[in-house]
């Protein structure tokens, strides 16, 4: 039995597989095939954090595919009406596979260690996985199917959207280049752990947006201040105050560089009502990806 905890639970071709799946299970949603694939399976979303694109999109794939879902949120007492062990150990056994969203890495580390099924990173705070793989397929179908030689220029927090990317695009041949403030750069203990994974990976870390977007293919952000980060938010938005993607940062890059985000977006603050919206923004396509790659995803780890 398998987990998607992190990217790095999965190899490069294991990445390359799960898209393919996704690609092949979109053609079938699009040429309006039933599928039975995952009939008499149930999925729960286990979450502890407000969601809109993981929560919607996870049910609609799950629909789509015949199975059922149930969305499980604070009312299951997970953390404060019995001990986590106990509740671990209870909620593994009804379920198929559980997609859960929570703040400490660690808290989805040991749901997983009851290990009797696949638990899927629905979001920590380390990282994102099922957002990196929406965003490469998304990469992916704009540039025809082919990705190498492509390069995503992350503006903004190393958070765990940012690492989660840098770990697929290190998977699929994608240079990544991140620009944030000095005290908001990924982690070198990642980097390490990224290059072990991947020692092919393109990575690039800097702090001047002007300068890496110069040969960007996609200009990638996310918010300044993550859930769970509210209390530093003043301290962040004057950090990042020179990080914000709008429409003289997108001048300086190629006219074909597209934008992406993987939203929620704060307005104003690392983005631009006019990147945003503009003719460059693909950020409704990426959201819509979510579910495709998610099928692919669920189809992988389910077998
Ligand atoms: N991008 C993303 O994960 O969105 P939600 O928080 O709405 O699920
Ligand atoms: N970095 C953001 C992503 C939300 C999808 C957060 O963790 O809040």
């Amino acid at each position: 039995m398998r987990h998607l905890l992190s990217l790095f639970d999965v190899s490069a071709s294991e990445t390359q597989e799960i898209l393919q799946i996704a690609e092949r299970l979109q053609a079938d949603w699009v040429a309006k095939k039933t599928s039975t694939l995952l009939a008499g399976r149930v999925m729960a979303l286990l979450f502890s954090k407000p969601s809109l694109r993981t929560r919607v999109s996870f049910q609609a794939a799950v629909a789509h595919l015949g199975g059922s879902s149930l969305y499980l949120d604070k009312d299951v007492g997970w953390g404060h009406r019995e001990s986590d062990a106990d509740f671990n150990r209870v909620i593994t056994q009804y379920l198929d596979v559980i997609v859960c969203r929570t703040g400490d890495h660690e808290i989805l580390v040991r749901l997983a260690q009851e290990n009797t099924c696949p638990i899927i990173n629905g979001l920590t705070s380390l990282e994102h996985p099922c957002q990196a793989l929406a965003d490469l397929y998304t990469l992916q179908q704009l540039r025809h199917g082919r990705l190498n030689g492509q390069k995503i220029v992350y503006v903004g927090d190393a958070n765990n959207v940012a690492r989660s990317l840098a770990v697929a695009c290190a998977q699929l041949d994608v240079a990544f280049s991140l620009a944030a403030p000095a005290k908001y750069q990924l982690e070198q203990t990642f980097v390490e752990k990224l290059r072990k994974h991947c020692p092919q990976a393109q990575i690039e870390l800097g702090e001047n947006p002007a300068q890496a977007v110069r040969d960007a293919d996609i200009i990638y952000t996310d918010v300044w201040s993550s859930m769970g980060q509210e209390s530093e938010q003043e301290e962040r938005r004057v950090a990042f105050a020179d990080f914000q993607v709008n429409a003289h940062l997108m001048s300086l890059a190629p006219p074909t560089a597209r934008f992406m985000h993987c939203l929620p977006a704060r307005r104003g603050e690392e983005v631009t009502d006019e990147v945003i919206d503009g003719p460059q923004s693909i950020i409704v396509q990426q959201a819509a990806n979510r579910m495709h790659a998610q099928k692919g995803v669920l189809a992988w780890i389910l077998g």
